[in-house]
């Protein structure tokens, strides 16, 4: 008995890395799944069918079900052929993963139009093709699952504006599906992954990593926490049943950790009868909202590039952690004020 049994998911960018391990494990629950991969280059370029078909090969090896989709979420009326190839070879749709992903790194001030336009068309436009052709079924049938996938990236990667604008904007769309679709019993929710695939590789310190131990860090993940399959646990489970209370929300998994992102919530407010100089701002300003912006130094951490810095770097102080049961840790941002106070 698997806890997706009898559902049906697409699950873009599934023939490499995180997408391949959502496939494989969707399918291990029973989920008959559509492995969506136009077997690119990191970059964008080329194509290779293959990719997609292997992994529908690894999940019939074990007794799943999976067919092969290799066209581009890029394009709007393929994303319709997809959720028109679940209907034909499984009857139905359940559940959409949107995974595929580019990257074409560049500072701001020296990027093309060309670069800024090919990652926006994968993942801005290739989540919102994909979700707008599944959400018109998903609103005839009432039920529906759509988990999108961003990145922390978004709060600001130096090398990556139109990777972070793209992941800023999925994260805007799936609030957008989580309060249009929710009366229709279709959840959205993001995730925030990291795990060590090819997109790590092609990073300074993956890069750094492969020159003294001759291979490329996402060789080497199998079995270890940066092994991309650990981040489909959270993915299935989302897609369950079970999860149908969990809706606009924004998940990191990394590895063995699952965290939730609450930077949309409001901090605090402040309000005058009759409204604001600038110099009222200024003086009530450092005393007030002023000290939630004050975020602890940024710390030196093994296995990062740079010093970690906001909520990364609260973490960092082993004591505001608990142990809530053994082997599991909780960290709350909400502990770290408190003390502060
Ligand atoms: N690896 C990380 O640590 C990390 C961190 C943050 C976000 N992400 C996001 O997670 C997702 C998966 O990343 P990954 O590391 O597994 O990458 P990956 O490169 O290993 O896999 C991405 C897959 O998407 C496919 N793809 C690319 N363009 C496509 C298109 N137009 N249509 C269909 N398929 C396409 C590629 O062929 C590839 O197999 C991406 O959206 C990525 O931006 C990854």
């Amino acid at each position: 008995m698997g806890m997706l049994d009898g559902k049906v998911a697409l699950v873009t960018g599934a023939g490499r890395g995180i997408g391949r391990g959502i496939a494989l494990l969707l399918a291990r629950e029973g989920a008959a799944v559509v492995v969506n991969d136009l077997g690119t280059a990191l970059s964008g370029e080329g194509k290779d069918e293959s990719v997609a078909q292997q992994v529908v090969a690894e999940i019939q090896g074990f007794g799943g079900r999976a067919v092969a989709n290799t066209e581009s979420v890029a394009d709007y009326a393929a994303a319709g052929r997809m959720v028109e190839q679940a209907l034909e070879a499984f009857g139905r749709l359940d559940v959409v993963v949107n995974v595929a992903g580019i990257l074409r790194d560049r500072m701001i001030f020296n990027m093309t139009e060309e670069e800024w336009d090919a990652v926006s068309a994968v993942h801005l436009n290739g989540t919102f093709n994909v979700c707008r052709q599944a959400s018109a079924l998903m609103r005839q049938q009432g039920s529906g699952r759509i988990i999108n996938f961003s990145s922390v990236s978004a709060w600001g990667s130096p090398g990556q504006p139109n990777y972070a604008a793209a992941k800023y904007g999925i994260l805007g769309l799936t609030a957008v599906l989580a309060n249009s679709m929710a009366k229709y019993n279709v959840t959205a929710n993001a995730i925030l992954p990291y795990a060590t695939t090819r997109m790590i590789d092609s990073t300074p310190r993956g890069q750094e990593f492969a020159r003294v131990h001759g291979k490329p860090p996402s060789e080497l993940a199998e079995g270890t926490e940066g092994d991309p399959a650990n981040v489909a646990p959270m993915v299935a489970f989302l897609a369950t049943d079970e999860a149908a209370g969990i809706n606009g929300h924004f998940f990191g998994v990394r590895g063995y950790t699952i965290s939730i992102y609450s930077h949309w919530e409001l901090a605090a407010v402040l309000r005058k009868e009759g409204g604001w100089s600038p110099a009222e701002i200024a003086e009530v300003f450092p005393s007030t909202i002023g000290p939630l912006l004050d975020l602890p130094e940024p710390v030196e951490l093994p296995g990062h590039d740079r010093p970690v810095r906001g909520t990364a770097a609260m973490q960092a102080n082993p004591s505001s952690w608990r142990e809530i049961a053994p082997g599991i840790q909780l960290w709350e941002r909400r502990v770290y004020y408190d003390a502060k106070r």
